[in-house]
């Protein structure tokens, strides 16, 4: 399993010190931080996906992810309290599992980072030109600036989506320029995101029908392997609302009693986002009805699907849930609520560029501690001299995000992103137990419970939900892995700062997300 460079761990934790950031988190702020970074897209948008695959089962899909996420979490909090510095996964993994298996998982986190950017912009993007444009200025923009091509699964017509790159592009620019959401700005958008779903479950409830929960599991439990269908096919989508989390364990050396508080936060987080998840679900479907629509062999055609954007063009299907580009909107005005619909609406455009920030902030600093350790060109790793910023990477990656948010559809851009989320994740677990063998006696600021049953389930609910992806997301996997060995053995390989013996403590304050 280890493979010949292993980062020292006593180097990796001098990086650690020198920052020695003043710990100031408790348990609320960092329980609010992990909202802020979790809800978006997710439940905003893919509402309509996890629907389409499960029915009234996504209420069982949400429970089945958060719980696989709760498990993960605990992994995360122990590993991260204890190396507590930039690259999250890839750092974890280079201390205990070597350089390749680290470039692996560092390559996987781009699809975790920048491809969930992409989902993300384009769930804004549906929100955008739904609310904004449409509903209060009245502007229809045409289907080819709206949404990528037929031919990758996008709606009739489609071409560019461009108001997601747009998005993608202006949030690069205001990193590039050293933006960094404050505390207080993160309190005020978790306030307003939450106040939206609040509103959203006290109004559908009331309205919900238990006709429109009939048949529950439409596309039953399991839907079959790649098919991503079902329950668990829709607990395989919807696990991208709970993605992000990972933040609050990046955040734990600014935490102030690690021990209680980063379990507290990353579960409270988690716990609460759960809750709300099933709720907003129960609301969705209840009220309106969220049936797939099947396709001729009894079977829910493809979220995301040319098939589904046809039958979605036809007059009796064009109100359905399955079919709206911003869900929760769409249910509202629907039940006859418009105006509230019409706020949730601009909740949901004021509050997702944060989200796409944070996710692009991670992708930036990932590639920016693989350039740092020789495993990308170092050029990359430059940092501006007015905005202190990596800002040669940012502008690449930015570059990447909009270019895929431009051409591909919301759900499978979440697809992707899960993949490699999944198997990020799945390594902590296994970095964690290793860990705990070969270095019992190290200090860890929190232990995660019962960890001999928390990192099997984890590992175990990675590989489940990875099984259950649709066939076309997981498959991009191991290609991206593939492609990534090929460059790591053409390039990273030969010119690794450890492999050449060079063992860097960097300084860079640039790596603390909340500086
Ligand atoms: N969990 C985040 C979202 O749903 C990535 O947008």
């Amino acid at each position: 399993m280890k493979f010949a460079r292993v980062k020292p761990l006593d180097a990796i934790l001098a990086t650690a010190k020198k920052k020695s950031l003043h710990p100031t988190l408790g348990a609320f702020q960092l329980t609010l931080f992990g909202i802020g970074c979790v809800i978006g897209t997710g439940i905003f948008v893919l509402t309509s996906a996890g629907a389409q695959k499960a029915g009234p089962g996504l209420m069982l899909a949400f429970a089945i992810a958060g719980l696989i996420c709760i498990v993960a979490a605990l992994c995360y909090a122990e590993i991260a309290a204890m190396i507590p510095v930039a690259g999250s996964a890839y750092t974890y993994t280079y201390s205990v599992m070597g350089e390749m298996l680290a470039w692996t998982v560092g390559w996987a986190l781009v699809l975790e980072y920048a491809v969930a950017a992409s989902a993300v912009s384009v769930g804004w993007s549906g929100y955008f030109t739904g609310t904004i444009l449409n509903e209060f200025f009245g502007i229809v923009l045409p289907p080819y600036l709206t949404a990528g091509p037929v031919a990758l699964g996008g709606a009739p017509g489609g071409m560019i989506n461009l108001p997601a790159v747009v998005i993608a592009l202006l949030v690069t620019w205001l990193l590039m320029i050293g933006t960094n959401e404050s505390a207080k700005v993160n309190a005020v958008l978790v306030l307003i995101k939450v106040t939206a779903l609040t509103a959203f479950i006290v109004l559908t409830l009331p309205a919900t029908e238990m006709d429109n929960f009939n048949p529950f599991l439409p596309a039953g439990i399991f839907g079959g392997f790649g098919s991503g269908v079902g329950a668990v096919g829709a607990a395989a989508t919807i696990f991208f609302a709970y993605v992000g989390f990972d933040a609050v364990s990046t955040a734990a050396e600014e935490t102030k009693n690690p021990q209680r508080n980063v379990p507290i936060g990353l579960i409270g987080s988690l716990g609460i986002c759960t809750i709300f998840y099933i709720l907003v679900a129960a609301g969705a479907v209840g009220s309106i009805g969220g049936q797939p629509i099947m396709g001729p062999n009894g079977v829910p055609f493809p979220a995301g699907s040319e098939e589904l954007a046809r039958q979605c063009a036809l007059p009796e299907y064009a109100e359905m849930l399955v079919c709206s580009n911003e869900a929760l909107a769409h249910v509202l005005r629907m039940i006859g609520f418009s105006g509230v619909g019409n706020m949730l609406g601009i909740a949901a455009f004021i509050a997702l560029p944060s989200v796409i920030l944070i996710l692009l902030f991670g992708q930036t600093r990932i590639f920016f501690v693989m350039a740092r350790d020789g495993l990308l060109p170092e050029g990359l790793s430059k940092i501006h001299p007015k905005w202190k910023t990596p800002y040669v990477v940012t502008a690449i990656t930015g570059a990447i995000v909009a270019f895929a948010a431009a051409f591909l559809p919301v759900g499978q851009l979440a697809d992707i992103a899960n993949a490699g989320t999944l198997y990020a994740f799945m390594m902590v677990a296994i970095a964690v137990m290793m860990l705990r063998k070969t270095d019992p006696d190290r200090k860890r600021v929190f232990r995660t419970p019962a960890l001999w049953l928390v990192g099997p389930a984890t590992i175990a609910g990675c590989i489940f939900l990875f099984l259950n992806l649709p066939f076309e997301a997981m498959i991009v996997l191991p290609a991206w892995a593939a492609i990534g060995l090929v460059i790591y053995f053409l390039y990273g390989y030969k010119s690794s700062h450890l492999g050449k013996g060079i063992i860097e403590v960097p300084d860079e304050d640039i790596l603390n997300p909340h500086g």
